[in-house]
């Protein structure tokens, strides 16, 4: 099923607005491939009518789907470990006098926040410690809180945390993880779209990830996020973004300590 290029402008100029990711014009088989499936469930005969429907606004919830289908929520436990190792040691160097709060700033279906939860079960144990994941697209909300996952996407988990902190699946759950509920209980995830105001009781944190999403930003859209994401980080805390995500050339007030690891300048 093809779409017209008007329907492909309308679909950019939509999801620009509501995620601040501006869609370059080679992905447009990519967002045809994408959309497809929710055009026949929504009976369109097809992708220009389904478009024409969308824009006509009339059904939110199918704006929730669309925006859904063309997050990119690629991610896995572990992932770009140098991080993870950071932290350790830098919590053994600084043990935490009062709570400890950990940001996953754009957290995609959770692997990142609850790689961050074994962490720091692992070295502040039952002293007080949260992890707040966000994320733009509701169903990788969803699928975070259910906490359930293949079990390939553990393949960089150290095999202590996976005994310690996963329960491995049985029977129709074979091939799956499911975290620990102890874990799970210091985890909570929630909506948030970085390009707007974020919620009001989110708090300060001492560590914020915010990996992985930059990449998808203009330079402007990206120094407005990163701002708007270290007004709650503490004056002491970190910030960590991906390794492909140099904030080099923008203007912000920030120190880098390390490739992709940063505190208030
Ligand atoms: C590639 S994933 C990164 C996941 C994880 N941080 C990691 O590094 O593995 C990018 C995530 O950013 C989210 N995202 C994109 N635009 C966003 C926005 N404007 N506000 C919040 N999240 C956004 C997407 O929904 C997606 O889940």
């Amino acid at each position: 099923m093809g779409m017209s290029d008007a329907s492909f402008d309308a679909v950019v100029t939509m999801f620009e607005k509501v995620s601040g990711i501006r869609l370059a014009p080679v992905k447009k088989p990519l967002v045809e491939g994408r959309l497809q499936r929710l055009a026949v469930e929504a009976g369109q005969p097809s992708l220009d009518r389904y478009v024409e429907q969308l824009m006509r606004g009339e059904s939110p919830d199918e704006l929730t789907k669309v925006i859904d289908k063309l997050t990119t929520n690629e991610t896995y436990f572990f992932r770009e470990p140098q991080h993870f190792e950071y932290l350790a040691r830098w919590l053994k160097e600084h043990p935490p006098r009062g709570p400890f709060r950990v940001w996953s700033a754009a957290s995609s279906s959770g692997e990142e926040a609850y790689s961050i939860a074994m962490l720091l079960a692992d070295q502040l144990g039952q002293r007080p410690w949260e992890v707040v994941g966000t994320d733009l697209s509701t169903s990788v909300v969803e699928t975070a809180r259910r906490a359930l996952y293949p079990m390939e996407r553990a393949r960089h988990t150290p095999q202590a945390y996976l005994k310690r902190f996963c329960l491995r699946g049985q029977g129709e759950y074979s091939g799956q993880l499911l975290i620990q509920r102890a874990l799970r209980e210091r985890v909570s995830f929630r909506c948030a779209n970085l390009m707007q105001p974020l919620p009001s009781d989110l708090g300060q944190f001492d560590v914020i990830f915010l990996r992985n999403v930059l990449i998808y930003f203009d330079a402007p859209a990206k120094a407005r996020i990163v701002s708007r994401v270290i007004g709650h980080l503490h004056d002491h805390g970190h910030l960590f973004t991906g390794h492909a995500e140099s904030l080099g050339n923008l203007d912000l007030r920030l120190r880098a300590i390390q490739p992709a690891i940063y505190t208030h300048g």
